[in-house]
């Protein structure tokens, strides 16, 4: 749908005429389509006509949501995968084969750390980690006769680096691989990698796409050729198929995402700002904010800033805990790109196991808060906050130098 609008796409885009229409997309919970006859199955098999086989290969609701994507990604396909993660490790292993080589940004979520870390030694292949990935000669110094793809994850989480795409796709032309951008975090509402440059798109639809914590969902947008081949040769091997109702959920969400998108932008905003002037605040990392190193790259490529960003308290583990534990209606959990704020204490959650030196390492000290702006009223964000701010003097006794910012004995 090149001549409609990206709203207009994001509501009409994939759909297909289904009798009798409806005004949501049915959810075809059915995990096989009995056929007319058995010529018309093998005329499916062969792909002479077009048709479903086997729910994990294929489902109409599911390639509604898959049709939108492409549209909205400005790629010719996208296949639809259980979560995030399998939507990578899919493309991954339709890529690469033993003795090959994955070229990635260190700076990615914990779980395609992992999978480049740990998997593909497993497949007999490797990755080289760029670790100054603002470096397009780095990355290009990383690459090897062996490499099948560059992988960028930009805005990154939970470090919120941003790659600068066009240089990276230039790079990536000149050596004849493809550039894998996950956009997660700003979604084609503020970003399209294919647009500058980029090959293939892959998202966690878990996050700000389904919009409200309810299904998890992973996707892969890129060439027909790709796409094809990663059904035939990939999902339907290993299996992780999204559901339709949760292609269904991810569908409700698309249809609203432009004008989320717009509030979680400017939700963060305020709340940066609020933060960054906040004596009891070391710093923050929202790349919205003019002292951020990476606010030069938004303009040439970004729409907004989308809603993820971290903050250091001036204190230490005791401090971020009472912190957390004071805010009412900003939420504890573990999860991102939601209309509900929510925070994370990665020091003593999520990045728990690395112990203290590996976390420092990282830039995870004690006080670190993972923040993801909802879309409520942002005075009641900046109340609730405040008021957060205060309770941390009022109960906390302060054993230690604040400036230490200490773990505690446990690590
Ligand atoms: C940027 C990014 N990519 C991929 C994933 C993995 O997604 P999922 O949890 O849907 O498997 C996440 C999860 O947090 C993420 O933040």
């Amino acid at each position: 749908m090149p001549k409609y609008g990206f709203n207009t796409k994001a509501i009409h885009a994939g759909n297909t005429s289904f009798q009798p229409d409806s005004m949501s997309t049915p959810i075809y919970q059915s995990v096989a389509y009995p056929y007319l006859d058995a010529k018309e199955a093998a005329a499916i098999f062969t792909g002479e006509k077009p048709g479903y086989t086997y729910g994990r290969w294929d489902n109409p609701t599911v390639e509604v949501f898959e049709k939108r994507m492409a549209a909205l990604e400005n790629t010719e396909a996208a296949i639809a995968a259980a979560s995030g993660m399998s939507a990578i490790f899919l493309l991954t292993h339709h890529l690469v084969a033993a003795g090959d080589n994955v070229v990635s940004s260190n700076r990615v979520y914990g779980g395609t750390f992992g999978l480049f870390n740990v998997g593909l030694p497993k497949m007999g292949a490797s990755v080289n980690w760029v670790t100054n990935p603002e470096s397009i000669d780095a990355w290009a110094a990383a690459i090897t006769p062996r490499t099948k793809f560059l992988f960028v994850e930009t805005p990154s989480n939970p470090s919120l680096f941003i790659a600068d795409i066009p240089a990276l796709a230039a790079l990536a032309k000149s050596k004849k691989i493809p550039l894998v951008v996950d956009n997660t975090i700003t979604t084609p509402a503020l970003q399209q990698p294919i647009l500058l440059g980029a090959d293939i798109v892959v998202h966690s639809t878990t996050k700000y796409i389904c919009g409200n914590a309810t299904a998890l969902g992973g996707i892969v947008c890129g060439p027909q050729e790709l796409i094809n081949g990663i059904r035939q040769n990939g999902i339907r091997y290993l299996g992780p198929a999204m559901a339709p109702f949760n292609a269904w959920l991810n569908l409700n969400g698309l249809e609203t995402l432009a004008l989320r998108m717009d509030r979680h932008c400017h939700n963060a905003m305020v709340v940066a700002t609020f933060l960054e002037k906040h004596p009891k605040v070391n710093f923050v990392n929202y790349p919205g904010l003019e002292s951020n190193p990476y606010h030069h790259l938004i303009k040439p490529q970004m729409k907004g800033c989308s809603s993820l960003m971290s903050f250091e308290l001036k204190g230490a583990y005791e401090q971020a805990t009472r912190f957390i534990d004071s805010l009412a209606i900003i939420t504890h959990a573990t999860h991102l790109g939601t209309a509900k704020s929510i925070v994370t204490h990665p020091a003593s959650t999520t990045h728990s196991a690395m112990g203290e030196v590996e976390m420092r390492k990282a830039g995870i000290s004690p006080s670190l808060i993972r923040f993801s702006i909802g879309i409520e009223d942002e005075n009641d964000l900046i109340n609730d906050l405040s008021q957060a701010f205060d309770a941390i003097d009022k109960e906390v006794k302060v054993k230690d130098d604040l400036s230490a910012n200490t773990f505690p004995q446990a690590y």
